[in-house]
């Protein structure tokens, strides 16, 4: 069968890497990939943007596609999903990817909010301003204690969530944000909610709408300075799996988050085949310190650099897996994970996530051994050299049977690959190492 994957990051390499050692892949065309997912056996590149669904309709039928996989939220926000479904000549491709209405789990912090209500799915305490109640919304931040935290309910680039400790400021915030002057359209509504104490980790799930399977979980490490310091960026590394979210804590996360969001997703009539992305804060019980998981958001496509870390580990087919998904017959298979575990380290561009300069020559990706370098912003130069070309620029995965044997491998051979500004944060999976000893 041929496949198209939509993207162009780390994790649509991670994902083509995947999908293309797969007997039942013929070719996977990625659209438009990077220079990684170029070198990837069965792999070519196509110049397609992944929201032109024309361009994609006119290559498909072309190409003979069996099945899409989405990588971003962008063309799923943008219901190309809808758009497949709702084509006689499309309708027989499986789409990996919820249509618009799902898509709203992540496109709507309000509307996520209001489902995870309905679905009784734990979650922070929250309320929804506009700038008609303001007010109101000002009032409700008096009553809460800081940190504040306030969030944008549109997409935002991955900027839209404020954190702040002084609530004079997070008053201003709060005005600047409803009356547009912050994040445009996407701050039209402002999500309001208690702040939670805890450790992040992600959980992942692919449903087919009834039946799904729980992915292997990882930490990300968003801020792009040591010790969690500095600006968000998309990510800067990520560990899988989390020692922490032992059994008895994926039990709670299944049972509590899983299990009615699937079923919540059903019951309203949302069809959805593919990827749940759930950022979860684990609490511990003030009395028994028994860690409890709370939904921070949802994302309707995997995380990027988790891809990174948690595809490397499933040994199962994953076009098989997918159509299964598109027959609507997940329960069917068994996914397999590899007991070990995964890292991978971000090296990014000097000024990221700020300003940033492209098309610095990179040097030693051939060179580093036993680990898997993905490409995130990568093309090739006239001369066939290696050139970056985004502020996150290549991702070393390692695997090895401790996360800090992975680590150890990631970071001593990471230390090859060069170019002029090249940084990276060097405490990835410290702060799992340090819980683990305590
Ligand atoms: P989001 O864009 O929703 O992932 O939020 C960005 C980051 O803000 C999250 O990864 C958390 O670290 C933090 N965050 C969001 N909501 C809360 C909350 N209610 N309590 C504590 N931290 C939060
Ligand atoms: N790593 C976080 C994200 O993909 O949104």
């Amino acid at each position: 069968m041929n496949i198209v994957l939509l993207g162009s990051g780390g994790r649509e390499h991670a994902m083509a890497c995947k999908i293309a050692e797969s007997d039942r892949c013929t070719t996977l065309f990625v659209a438009p990939g990077n220079a990684g997912t170029a070198g990837v056996d069965k792999c070519r590149n196509v110049d397609i943007n992944p929201t032109d669904f024309d361009a994609l309709r006119s290559f498909v039928l072309k190409e003979n596609v069996g099945m899409v996989v989405v990588g971003p939220e962008a063309p799923l926000v943008a219901g190309v999903a809808d758009f497949f479904a709702s084509d006689s000549a499309l309708r027989h491709i499986t789409v990996i990817g919820p249509g618009k209405a799902g898509a709203r789990l992540e496109g709507s912090k309000d509307y996520a909010k209001g489902f995870m209500a309905r679905h009784g799915v734990p979650t922070a305490a929250h309320r929804t301003f506009t700038l008609g109640t303001l007010d109101e919304g000002l009032a409700f931040l008096r009553s809460l204690k800081p940190p504040y935290v306030l969030k944008a309910d549109g997409l935002a680039a991955g900027k839209g969530v404020l954190i702040l400790d002084d609530l004079a400021e997070a008053e201003a915030q709060l005005r600047e944000m409803l009356a547009g002057g912050k994040f445009g359209e996407a701050s039209e509504k402002v999500v309001v909610e208690e702040f939670l104490r805890g450790i992040e980790l992600s959980v992942f799930v692919l449903t087919d709408g009834r039946h799904y399977k729980i992915l292997p979980t990882a930490k990300d490490y968003k801020r792009i300075g040591e010790g969690d310091t500095g600006l968000n960026t998309g990510g800067m590394g990520s560990v899988s799996p989390v020692h922490f979210a032992d059994k008895a804590f994926m039990r709670k996360v299944e049972e509590r988050i899983v299990s009615p969001t699937v079923k919540g997703l059903h019951q309203e009539g949302i069809p959805y085949k593919g990827f749940i992305f759930i950022g979860l804060m684990a609490v511990a019980d003030e009395e028994t310190g028994e860690l409890n998981p709370y939904v921070i958001e949802y994302n309707v496509r995997m995380g990027d650099p988790e891809t990174e870390s948690v595809f490397p580990r499933i040994k199962s087919d994953m076009v098989d897996v997918f159509e299964h998904v598109g027959r609507d017959t997940l329960h069917q298979v068994t996914l397999d994970v590899d007991s070990r575990s995964a890292v991978c380290v971000m090296l990014t561009a000097q000024g990221y996530p700020e300003h940033y300069e492209k098309g610095k020559v990179i040097t030693g990706v051939e060179d580093v051994q036993d680990c898997t370098v993905f490409h995130a912003g990568t093309r090739r130069g006239d001369d066939g050299s290696l050139l970056t070309a985004g502020g996150r620029v290549l991702c070393v995965t390692a695997m090895a049977d401790t996360v800090p044997a992975a680590l150890l491998k990631s970071y001593q051979e990471l230390e090859k690959i060069k170019w002029e500004g090249c940084y990276f944060r060097r405490d990835i999976g410290q702060d799992l190492l340090k819980m683990m000893i305590s």
